[in-house]
């Protein structure tokens, strides 16, 4: 089947129109969608699914190869257009661009080297790696061959890639030397070394020299990336698969029990991913599309990657963080490449805020046509600064509410057509039908609701399972509603039907917009030996979004606060990763608990709120004066934050 240019929604009207079809017969529209990608067979049945057992399958009987969809399809007429643009941590070092042409060439040596390695269809490789090319190169080569990538942030540690690479069952490992995240150096091949001796599944180890770091190479496992690229042939045929081929596993956190690992297919997908970058984003042949999503997240894998390829764009892959080597670097970064949509989160907003003005002295931000938002609620006065500083009042926000599991945007303005309103996702995309739901399942009909957000129709994108554990993700997803997909998020609907996201309603926590489950947090600091037991909340922090509020009872009472901080702290570090070290260790007498054992964590949440009072009804408690002692005890910590 030969691909046509996709459709893209022009104004508000026909967005509308658009999103009543989308609902009134949703198979014909996405029917129409998928027939501008290329497949090597078409499909029988646009879409089965049955939410109680979480069964969906979208363009059965298909056959596809993504990378045709991401690059092939492009050489005939853009061979030299850039495909990526890859900014390095270090302004002084130059930038790399990367043409279709030449992506094609890359992808194809590192697929015959897969293969060479034994990678076969099917298997999961796990990729720990920095924010350059060859991370791409990867993703896309895994895909080539019908691979399954496994990409697990470079930020974890090597315990936290262990755990991914057991459960998923990894065959191999491509990673790096190691890399600077602006001063920071991190060695990850160090790092997979360790992992690596808990992970008997992985056969062999690919190692990118991208700093020239000294590595061990451990003979028979680990191979040096581009001595065995420079000899590998650059054509390579792609594999066909399935549309419901898994495409990859991305684990992420959830209200208890260990990450899981959310498995995506590769037709539904692919269409969703690029129907909702043409879209959201307005996407225009010429645009500059830069999103600064570590591509070890799903923003990465959908809007850095999978969704600008798909569309012909240009991608910026941005290895740096946004203070460094000071506050202006992102507006250096747009002037530099002239980047026309800038995606980024609001954690990052909030830090530069506080630099004012003078970062942006010097710098051209004219390209910028659209902004975007995602990953945590966006507050008022950053959509305002945001808007006024980077977007000159000249470029429409997109507040871009969605998940890993979702795959790509489901609520969020289309950018210039969508009429703004400062904090709202605003509205569903075509083919997203919300529900809104009561603590008890019923729905809220109409607008000037509050509740639990649900979608209640099936989209290409979804997670189809939890790797190795579809009960899990029937449980999790399917069996709280009944008949809807839970998303763990509450919000609310406007008077004018504009949806707000107000954050999850679940144990799962959202520091600098990285989801971390409380639970996970709290079975890492019981591991120390001192500590009896914990609970972990989030409370509301001016940067980052929410911080972690660790209550920990210790067994010993003459233990140095300093020392107990500093062993919790890196004791989390170890088992996680840093970014999930507690900013707040509360060492309590006890927890409030009801007379069954649960901890009652809305109201450490509330104290760690600063509330003194006000917590509903505690007559479950077995013991309430336990309450007394931690207000008075937060008390400490909250002086210090105001
Ligand atoms: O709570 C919501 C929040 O991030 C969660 C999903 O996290 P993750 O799977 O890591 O994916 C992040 C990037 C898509 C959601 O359940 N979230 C994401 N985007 C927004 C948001 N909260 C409010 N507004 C958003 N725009």
């Amino acid at each position: 089947m030969n691909s046509n240019h996709l459709q893209q929604i022009q104004t508000f009207e026909a967005y509308q129109t658009t999103y009543a079809k989308s609902c009134e017969n949703p198979e014909a529209f996405w029917s129409e969608i998928a027939q501008s990608f290329l497949w090597k067979k078409t499909w029988n049945k646009v879409l089965n699914w049955d939410f109680k057992t979480a069964e969906i399958t979208w363009f059965d009987g298909a056959a596809l190869n993504i990378t045709e969809n991401c690059i092939d399809r492009h050489l005939a007429n853009d061979s030299g257009k850039i495909a990526m643009i890859w900014e390095p941590n270090n302004p002084t070092e130059a930038a790399r661009k990367i043409s279709y042409g030449e992506l094609a060439s890359e992808v194809n040596l590192l697929s015959n080297v897969l293969t060479e390695l034994g990678v076969l269809k099917g298997d999961r490789v796990c990729i720990y790696m920095p924010m350059i090319p060859e991370a791409a190169f990867a993703m896309l080569a895994c895909a080539r061959i019908g691979a399954i990538h496994s990409v697990v942030f470079a930020g974890f540690s090597a315990q936290a890639l262990a755990d991914r690479i057991i459960d998923a069952g990894c065959v191999a490992v491509l990673t790096a030397d190691g890399m600077f995240r602006g001063e920071k150096k991190i060695e990850l091949k160090k790092i997979v070394d360790e992992a690596l001796l808990q992970t008997p599944s992985v056969q062999k180890c690919l190692v990118y020299q991208h700093r020239n770091f000294d590595i061990n190479m451990e003979v028979g496992r680990d191979f040096d990336w581009c001595s065995l690229t420079a000899n590998a042939a650059t054509h390579f045929n792609a594999v066909s698969v399935d549309s419901e081929a898994p495409l990859f596993v991305l684990y992420t956190s959830g209200s208890t029990g260990k990450p899981k690992g959310i498995l995506h297919t590769t037709a539904g997908y692919m269409v969703y991913a690029a129907y909702t970058f043409l879209n959201v984003f307005q996407y225009k042949p010429g645009d500059v599309f830069c999103c600064t999503a570590d591509i070890g997240w799903i923003t990465g894998h959908s809007y850095v990657l999978y969704g600008p390829l798909l569309n012909g764009g240009t991608t910026v892959l941005f290895e740096g963080i946004p203070n460094y080597p000071d506050a202006g670097r992102f507006w250096d970064l747009i002037d530099k490449h002239k980047v026309s949509i800038f995606y980024t989160a609001p954690t990052a907003i909030r830090s530069l805020e506080l630099y004012g003005k003078a970062p942006f002295e010097g710098k051209n931000l004219s390209s910028l046509k659209v902004l975007g938002s995602v990953g945590e609620p966006i507050n008022e006065d950053a959509w305002q600064w945001y808007f006024e500083n980077v977007g000159k009042m000249n470029c429409p926000i997109v507040d871009t509410w969605w998940q890993t599991e979702t795959g790509g945007i489901m609520i969020s303005p289309l950018a210039g057509i969508t009429p703004l309103k400062p904090a709202f996702a605003t509205l569903p995309l075509p083919g997203i039908q919300l529900a809104i739901v009561d603590d008890k399942g019923n729905e809220l009909y109409g607008n000037d609701v509050a509740g639990n957000l649900c979608i209640r129709y099936p989209w290409p994108g979804m997670a189809r399972s939890i790797y190795g554990n579809h009960e899990r993700f029937i449980q999790t997803y399917f069996s709280i509603y009944s008949g809807m997909y839970f998303t763990g998020d509450g919000c609310k609907r406007d008077e004018d039907g504009y949806i707000r996201i107000t954050g999850r309603v679940d144990d799962v926590i959202n520091v600098s917009g990285h989801r971390i489950g409380t639970g996970e947090v709290e079975d890492a600091l019981n591991e120390k030996g001192f500590v009896v037991e914990s609970a972990v909340v989030g409370y509301p922090h001016h940067i980052k979004g929410q911080g972690i509020w660790a209550f920990v009872i210790c067994e010993q009472a003459d233990i140095d606060y300093e020392t107990l901080c500093n062993e919790l702290r890196q004791h989390v570090s170890v088992s996680i990763g840093g970014f999930a070290r507690p900013d707040v260790i509360q060492v309590v007498k006890g927890l409030p608990k009801t007379r069954s054992g649960k901890i009652m964590r809305r109201i450490l949440r509330k104290i760690a709120e600063g509330e003194t009072n006000a917590f509903g009804d505690i007559t479950t408690l077995l013991d309430s004066s336990v309450v007394e002692q931690i207000i008075e005890g937060a008390q400490v910590f909250l002086r210090q934050k105001s």
